[in-house]
C-alpha cells in the first residue's frame, strides 16, 4: 500500500493537501509537525477523509517533533483509535502498558509498532522484530539507516522471515544507500511504502514522492512477479537511465521495474541479486572494469573492449554485454562520417575504452588525450592509436572532439575539458556527459558554430540496446526519448 506522507503545519493545509491527494492507498497525518493538535479537526479530518487516515505521533528521538507530554501524546493516539484512524503508529520505546492498551482498545484501527533507527541497520534485526511480535500488533514496522547497500539485504532478509510467519510487515532502509529499499522491499512483501507529498516535504530520508513513487516506478502495479532491473554504480544520482527504461516497461506494460542501486559493495550486491528476480543491470562509474570479475560470461566484443556496462540474467546467470561502444557509434554516425577522420577522444576510462574500439572498426586516426597520460597510453598502444595529457590538445589537428571524460558533469556544470580558445571552428563536438544536456563543452563549440552531439544520444542509444537484451523485443524508443526530454525540460537533472 502506497501512503502519502502529510506533514504540514496545521489543519487547513492538511485538508487543501488532501484533495491533490489522488494516487496513495492512505494518508499519514504526521501530528507531531502541527504546530497545534486540535482534537475536534482531528476528529472531521479521520471522518472526512475518503482514503483510511494512519495517524503518527512521532516522538523527539524517532524522528519526530511532538514536544508534549508522554502521556498526552499516548492519549492522543488512544483519541485517533476512538476517532477510527485506519491505522495508529505507536513506537515500540514507548510503555509497553500504554502500547497494550491501544491494542486492546484499538476498535476498528489498526496497530503499528514501530522501531526507526537512524544511525544503522544493526545486524540483529530479528531480536527487535520477535520483541515487538509478542506485542501482537496488526504490522510491524522497521525502519533503519543505511550506510551501506549490504543493509538493505538484512531487512529484505526480515521482510522474507515475517513473511514466512503470515506476519504483516513494513520495512526499509533510510538515506542514499537505501532509497531503492522502498519499491524493493514492496515487491519483496513490505506491506506500506510511504512518498512525500512533494519535494521539501518529505518526513525521512530517501523518502520519494507519490509522482516518483506512481508514475515513474509504478508503485501500484508491483506485484510478488515484477521483475527487477536497475543501475549499479556509485554515485547514481546525477543518472536518468531509470527514467528511459522505466518508461520503456511502462509503454509495453512489462511488469519490471528499474531502480538505482548505489553499491558500495559489488561483489556482495551481485552475489546477494541473485536471490532476486533479476532481468539485467545498467552498470555504471566506477565499476564497468571490475564488473567483469563477477559475471558468468562475457560476450566477445565487451571481452575485447575490457568493459561491461550492461548485464543480462540468463538462466541464473549473468552475461556481461558493452552497448557504451554501439550507442555511441550510432550517435556519432547520425552526425558525420567516420572513416578517415581525425578525431581527438578525451578520456581513458570505461567508456573511453569502448568508444576508442568502436573508432578503431570505424578506421578513424585517433589521438586519446587524458589527465593521467598513462591511461591514455594503455588503450592507444592496444588499438595502435596516438595518446598524450590533456594538454597537447593545443597541437592537435581534428575534425571530431569527443569528450569522454566526466568533467562539466553534474554538479560541476561549469566546467569543461576543454579551454574555449582551442575549440576548432566547424568541427563535430560529442560530449558524452548527458547531465546537464547541453555541457558548457557543447555551449562554447556552438557559439564556434561546431556540430554537436549531446551526451543523451549516445544514452538513448545504449538504453534500447539494453532494453533489447533484457526483454527479447524492440525498445518504445520514442517513449523513452519523449519521458527522457520530459525531464530534461523540467529541470530535473539539477535535482
Ligand atoms: N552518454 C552516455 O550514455 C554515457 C555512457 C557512459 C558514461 N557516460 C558519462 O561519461 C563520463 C565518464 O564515464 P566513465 O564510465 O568512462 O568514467 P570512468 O571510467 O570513471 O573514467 C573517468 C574519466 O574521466 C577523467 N576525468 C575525471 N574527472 C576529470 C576532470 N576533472 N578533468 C579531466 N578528466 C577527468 C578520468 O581521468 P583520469 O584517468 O585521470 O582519472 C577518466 O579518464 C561520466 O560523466 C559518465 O556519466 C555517459
Amino acid at each position: 500500500m502506497l501512503a502519502a506522507v502529510i506533514t504540514e503545519k496545521n489543519f487547513e493545509n492538511v485538508s487543501k493537501v488532501l484533495k491533490e491527494i489522488k494516487a496513495a492507498d492512505l494518508v499519514e497525518l504526521r501530528l507531531d509537525y502541527l504546530r497545534e493538535i486540535e482534537l475536534s479537526k482531528l476528529k472531521n479530518m479521520i471522518k472526512n477523509c475518503n482514503k483510511p487516515v494512519m495517524v503518527t505521533n512521532r516522538k523527539i528521538g524517532e524522528g519526530g517533533f511532538f514536544n508534549g507530554s508522554e502521556e498526552e501524546r499516548i492519549q492522543i493516539l488512544k483519541k485517533a483509535a476512538d476517532f477510527g484512524a485506519g491505522f495508529v503508529d505507536i513506537e515500540y520505546s514507548s510503555d509497553k502498558n500504554s502500547i497494550k492498551g491501544l491494542i486492546k482498545n484499538k476498535k476498528n484501527s489498526k496497530i503499528i509498532v514501530s522501531c526507526h533507527n537512524f544511525e544503522k541497520t544493526p545486524d540483529n534485526l530479528n531480536v527487535i522484530y520477535n520483541k515487538i511480535k509478542t506485542l501482537n500488533p496488526d504490522i510491524i514496522k522497521i525502519v533503519t539507516k543505511a550506510s551501506s547497500v549490504k543493509d538493505n539485504f538484512k531487512i529484505f532478509e526480515l521482510i522474507n522471515a515475517a513473511k514466512k510467519e503470515n506476519q504483516k510487515i513494513t520495512a526499509f532502509c533510510m538515506g542514499p544507500y537505501g532509497q531503492f529499499s522502498r519499491v524493493l522491499g514492496a515487491i519483496l512483501g513490505s506491506h506500506i511504502t510511504y512518498a512525500s507529498i512533494g519535494k521539501g516535504k518529505e518526513s525521512a530520508s530517501g523518502q520519494m514522492t507519490i509522482n516518483e513513487m506512481t508514475d515513474l516506478y509504478r508503485i501500484k502495479n508491483i506485484n510478488k512477479n515484477t521483475k527487477i532491473a536497475g543501475l549499479i554504480g556509485n554515485p547514481v544520482g546525477h543518472s536518468w537511465s531509470h527514467i528511459i527504461h522505466n518508461a520503456g516497461f511502462g509503454e509495453f506494460g512489462i511488469n519490471a521495474v528499474y531502480l538505482k542501486f548505489r553499491v558500495d559493495k559489488l561483489k556482495e550486491f551481485v552475489e546477494y541479486s541473485k536471490k532476486l528476480n533479476v532481468v539485467g543491470f545498467s552498470v555504471t562509474i566506477p565499476y564497468k572494469i571490475r564488473i567483469m570479475g563477477y559475471l558468468d560470461e562475457i560476450d566477445e566484443k565487451a571481452k575485447k573492449i575490457g568493459a561491461v556496462n550492461t548485464i543480462a540474467a540468463r538462466n541464473g546467470k549473468y552475461v556481461g554485454y558493452n552497448a557504451d561502444c554501439d550507442g555511441a557509434m550510432l550517435a556519432l554516425k547520425s552526425k558525420t562520417k567516420l572513416k578517415g577522420k581525425n578525431v581527438v577522444l578525451l578520456g581513458a576510462g570505461g567508456s573511453a575504452r569502448a568508444i576508442a574500439y568502436g573508432l578503431k572498426e570505424e578506421n578513424a586516426n585517433v589521438t586519446i588525450l587524458n589527465r593521467t597520460a598513462r591511461k591514455a597510453k594503455a588503450i592507444a598502444d592496444k588499438f595502435k592509436f596516438d595518446y598524450g595529457p590533456l594538454g597537447k590538445l593545443k597541437n592537435a589537428d581534428y575534425d571530431i572532439l569527443i569528450n569522454a571524460t566526466s568533467a562539466g558533469m553534474h554538479p560541476e556544470a561549469d566546467k569543461s575539458p576543454v579551454e574555449a580558445r582551442l575549440i576548432k571552428k566547424g568541427a563535430v563536438f560529442f560530449d558524452i556527459v548527458f547531465n546537464p544536456y547541453k555541457t558548457k563543452l557543447l555551449k562554447d563549440a556552438e557559439k564556434k558554430k561546431c556540430i554537436i552531439i549531446p551526451g543523451t544520444e549516445m544514452l538513448i542509444n545504449q538504453a534500447v540496446l539494453q532494453f533489447e537484451l533484457w526483454t527479447g523485443r524492440a525498445a518504445p524508443k520514442e517513449a523513452m526519448r519523449e519521458k527522457m526530454m520530459d525531464c530534461i525540460k523540467n529541470d530535473c537533472h539539477k535535482n
